[in-house]
């Protein structure tokens, strides 16, 4: 008999994440224990206090989603028929924590092992019934996905679960990362996407104009695919106009500019930041709707919370478009144990000694 329940196990990050979900959309559980708070005063993910945490807190943290499925059994792990794991892509430190905890799972419960993508796993987010939501319906295949964290801007195309084609993805920085950074350009906190969407609210998305990456023409071979992304210029242009609001040279330390701005331009500086970085995105996305006629599509990964990427793809898209509860959106374990579930209909397990962490696995 194929596996039914999984649980989902996740630390690639700063989340330390397990959830129980069956056949693929039922949600079960989702417990996250996340360490955005420790790593704030740095101003980003520190990976050894990252791998530090997860392991204080994994345990409890897998036993929590455990009890919550199945708050009446004595024993939990007789209904959990596998065990799906995020081995990559991630910080090394953090994934291994994730992987041993379920390897030793594995062996002791004797239960089926498969390590999943984190980056895809993200996508499965959206093939999660959410709550009470009895008119949902799973996306229809093919699924246009993009797909956009901390870590990753990609453009996929879904054929069916598992069977995709990689479109399009950043050529430097993630999208998710040029939020984080120019959120600490201006002057605030990480991570970046919400901070710069709370200040972006009263500011003027047309007070600055910042480039985008231009793709290069079809079939040319060198630069910009049609479906790749580029945010490093965009990041650079931010830091510019900030030395050049404050009057100051290029050697000026970044770190020190934010506090010579005024809060409206950093509102200001915020919203047209927030503005050009989704039309970035949607003007991809729309043109690879327009070649590739999907019948779904959905965004993906910590940046798909992000209301004026929605706003911008609601209107310039035709069809509706997809997108999972924000627990759902930023890292959680419940994505993996779906996309667990899926792969255990298709492939054998993994056997718990072979499993391995692939920091830089890539879709
Ligand atoms: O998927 P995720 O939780 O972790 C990774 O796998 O990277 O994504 C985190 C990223 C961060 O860069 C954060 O700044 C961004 O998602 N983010 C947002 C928003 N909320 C989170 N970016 C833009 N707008 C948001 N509302
Ligand atoms: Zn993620």
């Amino acid at each position: 008999m194929k596996p039914k329940v999984l649980l989902g196990i996740e630390s690639s990050c700063d989340e330390t994440a397990a959830a129980v979900v069956r056949s693929g959309s039922e949600l079960l559980s989702n417990i996250v224990a996340s360490q955005g708070h420790i790593h704030k005063k740095y101003g980003g993910v520190v990976p050894e206090v990252a791998a530090r945490s997860h392991i204080e807190v994994i345990n409890p943290v897998i036993d929590e989603a455990l009890a919550q499925a199945f708050p009446n059994d004595s024993d939990p792990w007789q209904r959990i028929d596998a065990i799906a794991v995020t081995n990559g892509p991630g910080l090394s430190g953090s994934l291994l924590i994730g992987t041993m905890a379920a390897r030793t799972l594995a062996l002791f419960k004797n239960k089926p092992l498969y390590p999943v993508d984190h980056v895809m796993g993200h996508v499965y987010g959206n093939f999660i019934q959410p709550d009470n939501d009895t008119t949902w319906q799973p996306p229809k295949f093919p699924v246009l996905a993009l797909i956009v964290s901390g870590l990753h801007s990609q453009l996929v195309t879904f054929y069916d679960h598992l069977e995709y084609e990689l479109l399009g993805q950043t050529l430097d920085d993630a999208v998710g990362e040029a939020f984080d950074k120019v959120s600490r350009i201006i002057g605030f906190g990480y991570p970046g996407g919400p901070a710069i969407e709370r200040a972006a609210q009263h500011g003027d998305p047309f007070a600055f104009k910042f480039p985008k990456a231009r793709p290069r023409p079809k079939h040319s071979p060198l630069g910009l695919g049609p479906y790749d992304f580029s945010f490093s210029g965009l990041k650079t242009a931010v830091l510019r106009q900030v030395q050049g609001l404050v009057g100051v040279d290029h050697n000026y330390p970044s770190f020190q500019l934010a506090e010579r701005l005024s809060e409206a331009q950093r509102n200001s500086l915020a919203a047209s930041f927030n503005r050009v970085a989704a039309e970035t995105l949607v003007e991809k996305t729309l043109a690879a709707f327009d070649e590739h006629a999907p019948r779904s599509v959905v965004i993906a990964g910590g940046v798909a919370a992000s209301q004026e990427l929605r706003r911008q793809l609601r209107a310039a898209l035709p069809i509706d478009i997809t997108y999972p509860p924000i627990s759902l959106c930023t890292d959680n374990a419940a994505m993996i144990a779906s996309l667990g579930y899926y792969v255990a209909q298709r492939r054998q397990p993994t056997s718990p000694h072979d499993v391995s962490i692939e920091p830089s696995l890539s879709m």
